[in-house]
């Protein structure tokens, strides 16, 4: 184990080809340490999603170096890759990406599923994480009948059921109202705090990356450098 989980170096990602093509990340540089807690903050249409799928291995860079855990992840393919990502991260989005007529429970176990977990364990995993969450009274509801908090919190069930050593949060409240974002909110910081998951929370707001141990802000698929804007 390494202290560093993140190294990244001038990292590039381009999307299209020819005259459509656009660079959404433009060099990139930075690593993150195993426990921390991080913002990557900016703008609408900054980058700041390309940047999260880069790091979450879900899309490949156009060029750069990043190490998850000091291993070279350009060098992973096909099922290694998948093997890696599922095993690893934890993924929260704003979207939610529930299957609405399953339960709360095959929503939960279905990364176990794909991982071959058998049913038995995938259920005593599945409830829980679904405890954790205080959701276990739910497990046999369709996921379709729950409020947006409610479908938040399974999310993140699903996202703890591989005991993930890095969540991956995009914009985790940006469908919520304050209330219920602020619940979603302490619990991805709690589970950073007692569990020493790797929170890594896509926002644009403020508030809640002030919250992180530390920000990286992305203005035009470069990062920013806090410490010039402060001397300018
Ligand atoms: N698949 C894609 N094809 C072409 N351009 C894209 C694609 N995805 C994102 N972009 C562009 O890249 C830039 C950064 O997008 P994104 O990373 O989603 O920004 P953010 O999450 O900060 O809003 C935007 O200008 C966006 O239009
Ligand atoms: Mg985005």
């Amino acid at each position: 184990m390494t202290q560093q989980i993140f190294t990244v170096h001038d990292l590039r990602k381009t999307y299209g080809h020819g005259q459509n093509a656009f660079e959404a990340l433009k060099g990139v540089s930075f690593t993150i340490d195993r426990g921390e807690s991080i913002a990557i903050l900016g703008k609408s249409g900054s980058g700041k999603s390309t940047l999260m799928h880069v790091l979450a291995l879900l899309d490949a860079p156009t060029s750069g170096k990043l190490s998850l855990d000091g291993v070279d992840t350009t060098s992973l393919r096909g099922k290694n890759l998948n093997a890696v990502r599922n095993k690893t991260f934890g993924f929260v989005f704003q979207q939610f990406f529930l299957t609405p007529n399953a339960t709360v429970l095959e929503n939960v176990t279905l990364p176990l599923k794909i991982a071959g977990v058998s049913a038995s364990e995938r259920r005593r995993r599945g409830m829980e994480a679904l405890r954790q969450l205080e959701l276990d009274d739910k497990a046999k509801n369709k996921a379709v009948n729950l409020s947006g908090g409610q479908k938040q919190r399974v999310v993140i069930a699903r996202a703890l059921v591989n005991n993930p050593s890095i969540i991956f949060a995009d914009e985790p409240t940006g469908n919520l109202d304050s209330a219920t974002g602020a619940v979603v909110e302490d619990i991805l910081f709690d589970l950073n705090a007692q569990n020493g998951i790797t929170l890594i929370v896509v926002t644009h707001d403020e508030e809640l990356a002030a919250r992180c141990d530390r920000q990286l802000r992305i203005r035009d698929g470069l990062l920013v450098d806090e410490t010039l804007e402060v001397a300018a």
